[in-house]
């Protein structure tokens, strides 16, 4: 074994986006593309020297080989302990437990989330920090200029180790330990939830149904919901994680999962179902008759948080990102606990869960989770969606109803143009941020203008300031339009479009969420001249 140092020379195109670095597979098997990022990794983070890292992903196509990369350049870069999950199988929310629980420097976790996966899809790499949450940006931008200076990186010569079997190993002086990752989070969750009355629950004659879309969840699903929870065998479906998530696109979503939105709507459906996204921080919520919007369950889980143990002494504060509904506002105006309105990305809710000022959170992109660790977490929300049932003993739909009665209905969609230009991605931001200082006090259609803005935050724990997070634009009676540009994607541009309408009467609650909205729609596509400039007269998935 010896320690090599490989010149290079820098990829100007390694900036992490929302959620790490996300390129096509293509682009990562290129030679030193993924050492280079790496090495800027370690560049921007020498604390992971003589310290622990954690590794793993989420089994997507090329997960193996790069896991193997990494092994031999965190021994060349003097790293003491890597922590990696048996298969390289880790899901992010217990990657971010893992972290925690190790006091690691911080963990490496490649995915791509929900985006597909296969040799033409997409692969990703992110960097979660000593608190177990995403990097937040004064770090990704350390990375980046990391990556655009670099001229060599460090890695070992040593062979693959063996991820099949639990089990310690050396590659130069760095110890390797591969570890079962399900166990200390099934640990976990047992410790924040009543898993007896959820065991109950089921017992009395409960149905459930989640689904994993072939992705990492798989293996956490089965532990947690069957083997732990007594759900009969095959509750859990598409359980075993592959490379290309069987061709799907594992986004747990309504346009995503069309053949479970069919099921769960018809008389014979289970009393619960949940599916996850491709490394498991997503999730889904649907009972029978009933599809919970991600904004509506994080607002039902305020409202209800003392009936859950994890949160027995009540909510200190809430936070959602920006385009996420107005719904858990108006939960935490009644109970009387702050909130917070962040940009959109998990890394902009870690320094308030670290100061304690919130313990749940959420974002209207199926993303839920709370203080037990740094990510959004799907699993987690199922099994808090399970105690709530549990302990209230009523039906989704029910629950849902009854929330809407108390706080009035925040009806939501999001809108997405996929595939433009980046041209025309820019010319439609540029057209609305242009239009910001005249439109309050404008009459569009039914809907009056009340103010308009690009979202910009402070975090009110370090002062950093995020700009440009976003249009914004405010009628009166709570209805909004919010535009931005996705942060994720790998090729051209998508433009998202949040709407939301505040529905107050109880006798207008049933209606058809895009019915309710088509007026926003309308007024949203004339704001962006999404017509005029990119000739795109739908949105090409609807949420
Ligand atoms: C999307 C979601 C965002 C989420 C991120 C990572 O980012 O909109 O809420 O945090 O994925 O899961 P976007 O593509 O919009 O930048
Ligand atoms: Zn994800």
């Amino acid at each position: 074994m010896s320690r090599l140092i490989i010149p290079t020379t820098p990829f100007t195109d390694q900036k992490p986006g929302t959620s790490g670095l996300r390129k096509r597979v293509g682009m990562f098997c290129q030679p030193h593309y993924l050492e280079n990022f790496v090495q800027a990794i370690f560049a921007a983070v020498p604390a992971l020297q003589g310290n622990t890292l954690v590794l793993g992903g989420d089994g997507r196509f090329h997960n193996e080989v790069a896991l193997q990369t990494i092994l031999r350049m965190a021994a060349a870069n003097g790293v003491a302990r890597v922590i990696v999950a048996r298969h390289g199988l880790l899901s992010t929310p217990a990657a971010s437990h893992l972290i925690r629980l190790h006091g690691a420097a911080g963990g490496i976790i490649l995915s791509a989330s929900h985006n597909p996966g296969g040799p033409d899809g997409d692969f990703g790499i992110k960097f979660n920090a000593a608190n177990g949450g995403p990097a937040p940006e004064a770090l990704t931008d350390a990375m980046y200029r990391a990556a655009c200076a670099l001229h060599e990186y460090a890695i070992s010569d040593a062979a693959d180790i063996d991820l099949s079997q639990l089990g310690s190993h050396h590659i130069e002086s760095t110890q390797i330990e591969v570890v079962d990752p399900v166990a200390d989070y099934a640990t976990l969750m047992q410790q924040l939830f009543d898993f007896d009355a959820i065991r109950d629950w089921l017992r009395s004659g409960h149905r459930v149904r989640l689904d994993a879309l072939h992705a990492v969840g798989g293996p956490y699903a089965v532990h947690l919901f069957e083997d732990l929870l007594g759900a009969p065998l095959g509750s859990v479906r598409n359980a075993a994680p592959q490379p290309d998530f069987a061709g799907g696109h594992p986004d747990p979503n309504p346009a995503s999962c069309p053949e479970m939105i069919a099921q769960m709507l018809r008389d014979d459906a289970p009393d619960f179902a949940a599916a996850f996204d491709g490394d498991a921080d997503r999730n889904m919520v649907l009972g029978r008759h009933c599809v919970v919007t991600p904004s509506d369950s994080l607002a039902i889980l305020a409202a209800n948080a003392r009936l859950l143990p994890q949160f027995r002494d009540g909510l200190p504060g809430v936070a959602r990102s920006m385009p996420t509904s107005q719904a858990v506002d108006a939960v935490a105006r009644t109970e009387g606990f702050d909130w917070y309105e962040t940009p959109t990305g998990w890394k902009y809710f870690g320094n308030l869960l670290d100061a304690g000022r919130i313990a749940l959170c959420g974002e209207e992109s199926y993303g839920t989770g709370a203080a037990h660790v740094r990510e959004k977490d799907g699993i987690w929300a199922a099994l808090a969606w399970l105690n709530l049932l549990a302990a209230k003993r009523q039906s989704v739909a029910d629950i849902v109803t009854a929330h809407w009665a108390r706080f009035g209905r925040h009806a939501y969609s999001r809108h997405d143009y996929e595939g433009l230009s980046l041209e025309h991605g820019d010319a439609m931001l540029a057209r609305l941020r242009g239009q910001i200082a005249t439109l309050p006090g404008q009459q569009l259609g039914d809907l009056r203008v009340q103010a308009a803005d690009d979202f910009a935050y402070t975090d009110p724990m370090d002062g950093s300031v995020s700009q440009r997070q976003g249009v914004r634009v405010l009628f009166e009676g709570g209805a909004r339009a919010v535009f931005r540009l996705s942060g994720t994607g790998t090729e051209g541009a998508t433009l998202r479009v949040y709407l939301e309408r505040y529905l107050a009467d109880p006798a207008q609650h049933g209606l058809a969420t895009q019915q309710a909205l088509a007026p926003l729609v309308a007024v949203a596509g004339e704001l962006a001249g999404i017509a005029a400039i990119s000739g795109r007269t739908a949105a090409d998935v609807v949420t």
